[in-house]
């Protein structure tokens, strides 16, 4: 999915408002689409990192060095309150045990007025970059269990996560990239290895229901080159200022 996330982040970073002179936290870094968007805007040693893959850990260790890169989980951050002017996280909510518990780690990292900012593809409404493949499994397998469901992945529900987890200021919005395909099995091929829901699904079939859900997403697209529209709901909060009791 390298070749979506990457110009996500080009547009994640843009709508969540980066600016040099902020440090931010990437939740869920992965191997590194949005950190290295913050390490190109606010510089290395602005920038820390955090996921409990230790591939991804060690990968993004090595490529920058001066990024503070833990390993760890959204819901349990090993950072001290108020570390961050920003925590962002790339296609992450719908992978966290806990969303809510998870959107209010990164709001205690982050400063007072700060942001918080995430996005999911829009699995449910079928224009994520994976919906072709999901309506040939359908096609062919009814009853196959998608990604619509999980976090995030619907309208209004990255919100409404952010109103759980008492964020404020709380603006949704959408992102949508185009990639280029130069041929059919360039498509394909990501789904072949393993990876993610789709991965998991392909890997499950026979050698003949693969032949099949390639053919079925082969009638489905055109010939190649082709583009693909990819879009991903986005929500940008605030971290409330700290209530002072009255008591
Ligand atoms: C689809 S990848 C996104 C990676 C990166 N943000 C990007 O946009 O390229 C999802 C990442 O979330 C990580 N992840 C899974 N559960 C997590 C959790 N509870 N907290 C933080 N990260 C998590 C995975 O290890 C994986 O690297």
């Amino acid at each position: 999915m390298g070749q979506f996330s990457e110009p996500l982040a080009v547009q994640f970073v843009q709508r969540a408002e980066v600016r040099p002179g902020q440090r931010a936290l990437d939740v869920g870094c992965g191997p590194g689409a949005l950190t290295t968007q913050l390490v190109d805007r606010l510089g290395a040693g602005a920038v820390a990192a955090i996921d409990p893959s230790a591939s991804f850990v060690a990968a993004i260790g090595a490529r920058f060095p001066d990024v503070d890169v833990r390993s760890g989980v959204a819901e349990q951050l090993p950072f001290r309150d108020d570390s961050f002017d920003l925590a962002l996280a790339q296609l992450v909510v719908h992978f966290m045990t806990d969303p809510v518990s998870g959107l209010r780690e990164m709001a205690r990292v982050t400063r007072a007025g700060g942001v918080v900012a995430a996005c999911v593809w829009d699995h449910a409404g079928q224009s994520g970059p994976l919906a072709t493949f999901w309506q040939a499994v359908r096609d062919m397998d009814p009853g196959a269990h998608d990604e619509s469901d999980l976090a995030g992945a619907r309208e209004g529900h990255l919100a409404e996560l952010c109103a759980a987890a008492e964020l404020a200021d709380i603006e949704p919005s959408k992102l949508t990239v185009r990639v280029e395909f130069a041929t059919f099995d360039d498509w394909w091929e990501p789904y072949t290895l393993g990876v993610g829901p789709a991965g998991a699904y392909v890997a499950q079939l026979d050698e003949a229901g693969r032949d099949a859900l390639r053919s079925r997403c082969a009638q489905r697209l055109p010939p190649g080159p082709f583009e693909v529209n990819a879009s991903a709901w986005f929500v940008r909060a605030r971290v409330r200022p700290v209530s002072l009791s009255t008591d």
